[in-house]
């Protein structure tokens, strides 16, 4: 007897900080005391204003389906929320609902291109980009992210990378795993590249646009044109500390939300009712919880920049958004994979190697600030320490 999976299982990728998590975990039940830097979740509870909405839902009957795009009071909130702040006019037919905005990016790769054809996606970058790109087919083409250019894409590459058959542009900004973010310049250069095709849809992930340190977030859809040619991503896991109430959205040409609509149907039925009616209080509501988030973060992001820096063998650029740090380790002499089993196994330390998130990270670790300063304070002198002893 043989139970092989399909063939299509072969070519799914995955996120290795979920491994790295299960193994920290293995080694805290050996009794050591792990400093855990490689999960990529705000720290914080969810606010309460959101926890007491979903409760109070849940108790006047938001326990059954919901139309499969979404309550309609949510797109319509969310409509307002995105027409605000990216100076667009979004109607809630054009907003899709989902558990988590991870299905936006599975759902628009399998409802828009076609295997053979390309998509551009950033390296390194979020895994599930070209995971998906490679289960369903096409060619991933990679855009590399520059150290040099404060881990911006350099516009000119996506220009003369495009094809016939490139179908989708996929961009994240401010970026998981670097930091980085795109500049209205670079998204203008982008926009201008693409303005002659009529066929390529740029998929806008923009779920940590609240979480920015320096300017404002700006996306590729508020420029003229490009709202038609724009998958906008978005959701409450990394703004309102929601990650396990899988709460996130796209935002959509109105024929395309159909077809993302069938594929939710065909999936989830739909996202869960009462994390629904949260989701409105979370937009409506006060803000201060999230902006205060975002001002701790910021603190932070100073005490792991400057300390990464003062050890030997590592050298860091300071993020503008996101809660993530990218240093180089190139003069450690070590893999990124090496390092991190190193750091891990003898340090008590869990980041990532910078190779999760694509072969352009090599020579990188991925750690999160979405931790106290306490801890990211012990990490630094634990990691100090190893490195000074190699
Ligand atoms: C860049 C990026 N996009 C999308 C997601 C998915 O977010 P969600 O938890 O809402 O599915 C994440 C989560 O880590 C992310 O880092």
């Amino acid at each position: 007897m043989s139970f092989a999976c399909a063939k299509r299982m072969d070519v799914l990728g995955t996120e290795t900080a979920f491994e790295v998590l299960a193994k920290a975990k293995a080694l805290e039940r050996q009794g050591k005391e792990i400093v855990h830097l490689e999960i990529g979740e705000p720290d914080f509870d969810t606010p309460k204003n959101i926890k007491d909405a979903a409760v109070k839902a849940m108790h006047s009957g938001y326990t059954h389906y919901t139309p499969a795009a979404g309550i309609p009071e949510l797109r319509e909130a969310i409509a307002d929320y995105v027409s605000k702040t990216r100076k667009i006019d979004v109607v809630p037919d054009e907003v899709v609902v989902t558990p988590g905005a991870k299905p936006i990016i599975f759902f628009s790769i399998l409802a828009y291109v076609n295997p053979g054809e390309e998509v551009m996606y950033v390296n390194p970058g979020f895994p599930i980009y070209e995971s998906v790109i490679n289960f369903i087919g096409a060619k991933a083409i990679p855009i590399p992210l520059l150290e040099e250019r404060d881990f911006r894409l350099d516009p000119n590459f996506v220009r003369d990378h495009l094809a016939r058959k490139t179908k989708m542009i996929i961009l994240n900004s401010p970026e998981n795993p670097t930091g980085g973010v795109l500049t209205k310049d670079d998204l203008k250069a982008i926009a201008d590249s693409i303005a002659n095709r009529s066929d390529v849809l740029v998929l806008a992930d923009e779920i940590y646009s609240r979480i920015i340190y320096e300017g404002k977030h700006e996306s590729i859809a508020s420029l003229s044109g490009m709202k038609e040619k724009t998958i906008i991503l978005d959701g409450y896991s990394k703004t309102y500390a929601m990650t396990g109430w899988r709460l996130g959205y796209g935002v959509m040409r109105k024929d395309f939300a159909p077809k993302i609509t069938q594929l939710m149907i065909n999936c989830n039925s739909c996202t869960s009712a009462f994390t629904q009616v949260a989701g409105i209080e979370a937009l409506k509501g006060p803000q201060d919880a999230a902006e205060k988030m975002v001002a701790e973060f910021k603190k932070r992001r100073e005490v792991i920049v400057s300390g990464l820096n003062s050890i030997k063998g590592l050298s860091c650029k300071k993020p503008h958004g996101a809660f993530y740090v990218f240093p180089n380790i190139n003069r450690t002499g070590m893999k990124g994979r090496e390092l991190q089993e190193l750091l891990l196994n003898k340090a008590g330390v869990a980041t990532l190697s910078g190779t999760s998130f694509g072969k352009l990270g090599e020579g990188y670790l991925r750690l999160s600030f979405a931790n106290s300063v306490e801890n990211i304070k012990k990490a630094l002198s634990r990691i100090s320490e190893m490195l000074e002893n190699q």
